[in-house]
This record gives C-alpha cells, structure tokens and sequence, in this order.
C-alpha cells in the first residue's frame, strides 16, 4: 500500500477503487508510513505550531433530526439550553484572557437565532476583538443568510458533509434533510468568502470504505480551508445507541491522508478523537492534525451539549486547563500559540 501513499504525497488523484483499497487493506506500518509524510507536511507549512480555538456551544436546540446525534428533535431526556448574547460576550472574554483568538460558535439549528441576533452578537464580539477571527457552525441556513453572518464580519464556518455519499446520507438523515442542500450550503459559503469547513465521522453506521473513498475525492475536489474529522461515538438516546464507536486507527489513518492530500489545511485533533484515547489529542497531531478546540462553554451549560456519550467535558479540554493542555503538547514536540491561525494558500 505504499505505493498508494506515495502516489498521494506526489499529488496524484488514485481513483475511487484504489483508495477503498488503501482504506480496506492498509497496515500498521502504512499507517506510520503516512503519519510521518503528513507531520513533515504539517511542519513545512505550519513548523511545529498548533492552533488553538475557543468552542463556545451556543445552544443544545435544534429542529433536526440526525440519528447519530444526542442534541436530535426527538430525544427527550437530552438537556436543552441557550446561551444569550451577554454569556457569549463573557466567555469571549475569559477567552481572549487565556490566550484565544479564534471564538467558535457552534450550536443546533435553533430557530431563536435570527441573522438579525446571530449578526448582531457577531458584530459585538468583532467589535469588541478586532484582533480575532470569529467562525461559525451553527448547521444549515439560506445564502442571504450567510451573506448577512459573513456581512457582519464572521470569518469562518464549520459545516460537516458528514459524508460525500447521497445514499449514505440517507442512511444518518431523516427525509426531510438533504444531501443537496447541505451541499448547496458548503457551496455557498465557499463562495461568499468564508474560509470553510467540512468534514465526517469515521465508523457512522452503514458506512462502507467506499463512502471514505468518496469523502476523500470530495475534499479534494471541494478544496476546503478546515476539514473536521472525529470517530463516530453512540448516544444512549439515539437510534444508534447500539452501534459499534468508529476506529481510532482508522480516523488518525485519515487525518494523514487528509493532511497529505492538502497540505495547507487546517485540521483539528477532535474532541472524539480525544474522548474515546486518553491521548486521541497527541496523536491526531502526530498524525497530521494541527488545531485544537478546547471548550469555553460555561461550566454549568457543558456536560449539556452531549452530542454522544461519555463527550468530555472537563479535564485537559476545558480553557481553563490550557496551561496542563500546553505541557502535553510541549511533551511531543509542539507549541501552542496564540495566533488567528488563518488558512494561508500561499505558503
Ligand atoms: N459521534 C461523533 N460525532 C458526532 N457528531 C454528532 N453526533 C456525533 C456522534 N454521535 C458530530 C457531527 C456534527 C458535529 C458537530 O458533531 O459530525 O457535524
């Protein structure tokens, strides 16, 4: 499978087939093989800095319906809350204290947040903290929406595929949602100019190493500036209770790939990855990886935004740990600076 890995750090597009075969197939030493590429890639064009980026979780409601996810319409026993703007405003604060210069707002698709509200605590935070890039990630929305939120001054937006595969998409989605539209949504913002997000799970239910074949060809394709990848984790209160968590192995094993096929991207160590390995954090960067998005939540809200179980909610992920979260990642080598950290195509 060497062969395969090589043809990738040349720049080459193996076909569909071929790299259902290299994710079928691959071994350990593979593994090794493409992690090493991807931290030499990773060092070229970012040297040995990681990226942070304050997670802010705005809100646990939403009207869809994913299966996989905890924060689902349907599950009852899951905690709703919202935060308002003077909450953001807070941890925007104890934030950019500790060092952050990324705020992420991240919530479900909660109706409350009109572009009239969401422009409105845009502009404040911008206003506020000229110095800092405010991304979003709060699901689907029309393109004059995201006209206004990138009009206010949002830099980013993380919208996950959460797979390159209609049929697949079928599969995690209720009827209502569609493939198409998500689609639609990561064009659209690509196209108003924010640095864009996608990304997948590793090991959702029915997906086949066909499907990460075409997430791979997708993102090669689509060109995003972030690409978010984490294991696929059940919830007790979702459809998927019951489903196997995705492959550790086979997640680091991507993020390579992902890093070899685009060098410049910005690319976290998960929040799953670092749930499901005590050290999922150090080991996405030495995979590749070169962000880091610990949770600036309040403390009372964060056990709250549950998206499956066991989702860590304390410890090293948390802002306020930042300092134990810098001695781990001096351990291995790397740096956690203080920096926009804005995708840079240039280099
Ligand atoms: N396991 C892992 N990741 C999940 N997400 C949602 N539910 C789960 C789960 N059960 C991911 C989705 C979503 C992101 C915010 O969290 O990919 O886009």
């Amino acid at each position: 499978m060497r062969a395969v890995i090589d043809a990738l750090i040349r720049g080459e597009r193996p076909s569909r087939e071929t790299l259902t075969q290299l994710l079928t197939h691959f071994s350990a030493d593979d593994a090794a093989y493409a992690a090493e590429a991807a931290r030499e890639m990773a060092h070229a064009v970012f040297g040995k800095r990681i990226f942070i980026r304050g997670l802010i979780e705005i809100s646990s409601i939403c009207k869809n319906d994913c299966l996989y996810c905890g924060l689902r319409r349907s599950n009852k026993n899951a905690e709703r809350y919202r935060l308002n703007e003077a909450q953001v405003l807070d941890c925007c604060a104890s934030g950019y204290r500790a060092g952050f210069r990324t705020f992420v707002l991240q919530g479900g698709e909660d109706a409350f947040f009109t572009d009239d509200i969401l422009c409105g605590i845009v502009q404040r935070i911008k206003s506020r903290y000229p110095d800092c890039a405010v991304t979003l990630s709060m699901g689907e929305r029309s393109r004059s929406s995201y006209a206004a939120l990138r009009q206010a001054g949002a830099d980013r937006y993380l919208l996950r595929h959460e797979t390159a595969s209609p049929r697949h998409y079928g599969k995690l989605h209720p009827p209502q949602m569609s493939y198409d539209n998500r689609m639609r949504c990561l064009r659209d913002l690509k196209d108003l100019g924010f640095q864009t997000g996608c990304g997948f799970m590793v090991g959702s239910p029915f997906q086949t190493a066909d499907d990460l074949a075409g997430d791979l060809l997708f993102i090669q394709n689509f060109q995003p500036h972030m690409v978010g990848i984490g294991p696929f984790i059940p919830h007790c209160d979702t459809p998927f209770r019951d489903r196997p968590s995705g492959s550790c192995d086979l997640t680091l094993f991507l993020l390579s790939l992902v890093r070899i096929m685009q060098k410049n991207v910005l690319l976290p160590a998960t929040t799953a990855l670092g749930t499901l390995l005590e050290d999922g954090r150090e080991r996405g960067i030495l995979s590749g990886a070169n962000v880091i998005m610990p949770n600036l939540s309040p403390v009372d809200v964060r056990c709250k935004y549950k998206l499956y179980d066991n989702k860590l909610c304390t410890g090293d992920e948390t802002a306020e740990q930042l300092e134990k979260l810098k001695k781990r990642i001096a351990k291995i080598g790397y740096e956690i600076v203080t920096d926009r950290g804005d995708y840079n195509d240039c280099k």
